[in-house]
């Protein structure tokens, strides 16, 4: 447990993300934040009524400023706008871009040690966003897709081949969008190869349905997107990083050479303890997932390089 975890934004990601962080009693303050007056002040005033009955001692308060904050261990930053049909997630960048900006300029100030993970979208340009305005080293700036990504990808498979979830081992790469690579050569059921188990028709399937794991849900719900996934990728990481769990998972990392590449933050392995990114891991690539890593980071170079 640590003394302090922030959560920013108290939509839909950022208070599930809270309510998860108390539940698995993470830290003994989880500060919610959001500009709405009233609001994380409401949900987290609820959610604190919820410790008895679930058994936490975690204490919620919800704010609209940064003082409760100060010296957060852990900032969790998923303020900004979400997505609605028809809209990519690049359709969201320069209002997220704003809004990412201001809530690093005031956790750099108030919480100068902290680790940062960012869930606002398109990911991997608010990872950069973040960066720049906090100053922080890349070891503790750190973005949530490829949790996410993976788990829908296991989801998928496990209902696929009927069997538990706990046995996916995979891992999805790449930039959060229609380019990320799931690896299908890291891909297995209890160390069983995938494509032994089976036909490459129906995997290709399920590779493009994670692809577009994001879009299915925004379809569905019309007016928002997926929250109750992302929230549990965010606060994955965030126990991994309490703990110092050493595990490794796909995160968003900024890249100095990794995988050839440099100055952008891509989803790649990291291991992730008490420092926060603590290693990226550079696996074996086959020649076709190394050419789809390389695209998926031009499509994460292409917004950036559009950023006001
Ligand atoms: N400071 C703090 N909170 C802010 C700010 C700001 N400057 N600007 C906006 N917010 C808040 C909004 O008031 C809202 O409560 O961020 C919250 C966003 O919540 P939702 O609209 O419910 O969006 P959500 O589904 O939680 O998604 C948030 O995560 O997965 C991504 O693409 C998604 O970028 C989106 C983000």
């Amino acid at each position: 447990m640590v003394n302090k975890i922030t959560v920013v934004g108290a939509g839909n990601v950022g208070a599930t993300a809270a309510q998860r962080v108390a539940e698995k009693e993470l830290a003994k303050q989880v500060i919610l934040v959001d500009i709405v007056e009233g609001v994380p002040q409401g949900k987290g005033l609820d959610q604190w009524q919820s410790a008895p009955i679930e058994l936490y001692d975690s204490r919620i308060i919800g704010t609209n400023g940064y003082d409760e904050t100060e010296n957060s261990d852990i900032v969790i930053i998923t303020a900004g706008i979400a997505r609605k049909p028809g809209m990519s997630r690049d359709d969201l960048m320069n209002t997220n871009a704003g809004i990412v900006k201001t809530v690093s300029e005031q956790v750099a100030r108030t919480s100068p040690n902290s680790i940062v993970i960012v869930v606002s979208n398109p990911l991997d340009v608010m990872c950069y966003v973040a960066k720049k305005a906090t100053g922080f080293p890349r070891e503790r700036v750190l973005g949530m897709a490829g949790v996410l990504d993976t788990a829908r990808y296991r989801a998928f498979l496990a209902e696929a081949l009927d069997c538990s979830v706990r046995d996916i081992q995979a891992m999805v790469l790449g930039g959060h969008g229609d380019t990320m690579v799931p690896l299908i050569s890291y891909t297995s059921v209890s160390g069983i190869p995938i494509t032994q188990l089976m036909e490459r028709s129906v995997l290709d399937k399920i590779v493009d349905r994670t692809r577009n794991g994001g879009a299915e849900i925004v379809a569905f719900l019309k007016t928002g997107s997926a929250y109750y996934a992302p929230s549990a990728g965010a606060v994955q990481m965030t126990e991994a990083i309490v703990n110092d769990q050493k595990r490794i998972l796909p995160c968003a990392a900024w890249l100095e050479g990794e995988y050839g590449m440099n100055g952008l933050f891509l989803g790649v392995p990291c291991k992730l303890g008490r420092k926060g990114l603590e290693k990226i891991i550079e696996v074996e690539l086959t020649p076709a997932e190394r050419v789809a890593l390389g695209k998926s980071a031009d499509a994460v170079r292409e917004p950036m390089a559009k950023l006001s």
